[in-house]
């Protein structure tokens, strides 16, 4: 039997203009998906997924003719689609067939679709489970779940998956068709304490929030430029307060990061007016993903220097929070 697990992942700075170029500063979360995997005496591969409740048990050319047809629609309702798209890539990238059945178990405490890496986790954590097999290097673990990624989400910036699988703080930044990533080496210091507030799943898909910001360059381009270029000075300056472990701008960035999010037209009303309350609470926040404007937009990043004085504010006004620890490890074997 082979267990392993994969962290989720924040965005504290750079969602969106990573995309297009600009660097990203990339955290893996105390939220992990377990996949588990064990060899089966016969040719069929049995996977079962506990948040949704569904199981279903496939020949490998099942597997491969539905990846085949979900190619072109990449959004599908099977939520073990991702799993199934998944295995076929990993198989179609090592050219070759599974020499024997699995049975495959996905467990995760990631929220689905709110920003926090839900997809790269069992990307990552799937990808890990089937090249214990095979190869087991993370380089080629992160290979592979970038192309799972892309047909989760058209076209992604690869930032999700090489954090959910090399873990701790990451400088990403894309360029052309690779991308580069730094892992920051931080002072040992007491890290600022972040935590989350839900403003609910946004109804848009990663891929179509990304579809938005694309169709805003194609009206607006050298607006949208300039709003890239800001947020990436941004998280270069976000980056410098953590080498430097010197807090003092950190609230400033996180609301002008939020500011520049809301102009890219990617936050939604709800997520607005929880934002505005805990400014004014003497709070930061902002989005830590693709965002969403229809309804929610995902999980809401919150810094406050005295964090407990805003939870008092969140739990009066009956408001969900989730605690969260940055720099975690990356995929493991446990
Ligand atoms: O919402 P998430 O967790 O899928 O994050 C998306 C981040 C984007 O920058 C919007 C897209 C990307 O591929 O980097």
């Amino acid at each position: 039997m082979i267990k392993v697990s994969a962290p989720g992942k924040i965005h504290l700075s750079g969602e969106h203009s990573v995309v297009y170029g600009q660097p990203a500063l990339l955290t893996a979360i105390d939220r992990r998906c377990f996949v588990s995997l064990k060899k089966r005496d016969d040719q069929l591969i049995e996977i079962k997924d506990k948040k949704f409740k569904k199981k279903e048990k496939l020949t490998f050319n099942q597997i491969r003719h539905f990846a085949y047809l979900t190619k072109k629609a990449w959004q599908s309702n099977d939520p073990l689609a991702l799993v199934k798209i998944g295995i076929n890539e990993i198989y179609s990238f090592l050219e070759k067939k599974p020499i024997c059945g699995f049975d495959l178990a996905i467990n995760s405490q990631i929220p689905f679709g709110s920003g926090l890496g839900s997809s790269a986790a069992l990307a990552v954590g799937l990808v890990t489970g089937v090249l214990l097999y095979e190869h087991s290097s993370r380089g080629l673990i992160n290979e592979i779940a970038f192309q799972i990624e892309k047909r989760q989400h058209g076209c992604p910036s690869g930032g999700d998956n090489t954090v959910v699988t090399f873990g701790g703080f990451l400088r990403f930044q894309k360029k052309a068709n690779r991308f580069e990533f730094d892992h920051l080496k931080l002072p040992q210091c007491k890290d600022p304490v972040f935590t989350l507030v839900d403003s609910g799943q946004p109804m848009e898909s990663t891929g179509e929030m990304v579809a938005v910001v694309r169709q805003q360059i194609t009206n607006h381009k050298s607006q949208i430029t300039k709003i890239f270029k800001k947020i990436g000075e941004i998280t270069n300056s976000f980056i410098k307060c953590f080498q430097k472990a010197d807090f003092s701008q950190l609230k400033y960035l996180i609301n002008e990061n939020e500011r520049l999010l809301e102009e890219l037209g990617v936050v939604g009303n709800r997520a607005k007016k929880l934002i505005q309350l805990i400014k004014e609470n003497g709070g930061a926040a902002k989005i830590c993903g693709a965002g969403g404007v229809k309804q929610g937009s995902g999980m809401i990043l919150v810094y406050h220097h005295q964090l407990e004085e805003l939870i008092e504010v969140l739990k009066n006004k009956n408001i969900k929070f989730m605690k969260i620890k940055l720099g975690e490890e990356g995929v493991r074997y446990d």
